[in-house]
């Protein structure tokens, strides 16, 4: 799970005793984004140098970002399957295409964050995607070493709809690669391993 480029899909899923060692609090390295509700967000401490520049980025460009989510334990991915599964009322191929089992999430590498805006109230969902701040994250993101999981039009391939604001960090050398390839994450992941 340590490595950047480690493949965690629907096939592919980490321990469950896999946890970062390098864990630290987001909004208390970094600035100029915020942390929905004052949480106490973590993520490793490899990506805070370029979410720090990612974020004086978006700010001089005048985009306001925040964070909803960022690492999930595996046991905490476990209550918010289960949360998005009683959502939709007991519907599991529904809930298969929004959330990742336990085990089988981004979330649980410390790598990947959730973003929003003050834009939509720091509202997750579909209408992250009509926001300013999600076409600048599109726009720019890769350049900081941020790229998205689950791209428009992907379904078929992820297994996931479309998340305009679910970013996973790989670092900047990988992301440019990645976007001169012209491959989704999960093939240029596949293409690695
Ligand atoms: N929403 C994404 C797929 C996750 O749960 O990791
Ligand atoms: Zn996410």
């Amino acid at each position: 799970g340590d490595d950047l480029l480690v493949l965690v899909n629907k096939e592919y899923q980490l321990p469950s005793t896999y946890a970062p060692s390098d864990l630290v609090s987001i909004c208390s390295n970094v600035s100029n984004i915020r942390c929905v509700n004052n949480t106490n967000f973590l993520a490793r401490s490899i990506l805070i140098g370029d979410l720090q520049a990612l974020a004086d980025a978006a700010i001089n460009d005048g985009i306001d970002l925040s964070i909803r989510s960022a690492y999930r334990s595996y046991n905490v991915q476990g209550s918010t399957y289960n949360h998005w599964l009683s959502v939709n009322g007991g519907n599991v191929s529904a809930t298969d295409r929004i959330s990742a089992r336990p085990g089988h999430s981004e979330h649980q590498l410390g790598t990947t964050l959730d973003f929003s805006t003050n834009e939509i109230s720091d509202g997750l969902g579909g209408t992250f995607a009509s926001t300013r701040a999600s076409k600048w994250l599109a726009d720019n993101a890769w350049m900081y070493g941020f790229v998205i999981s689950y791209p428009a039009g992907y379904e078929h391939i992820t297994g996931y709809s479309y998340e305009s604001w679910h970013y996973r960090y790989i670092g900047r050398e990988n992301a440019q690669e990645m976007v001169n390839s012209g491959m989704i994450l999960l093939q240029y992941l596949r293409s690695k391993n």
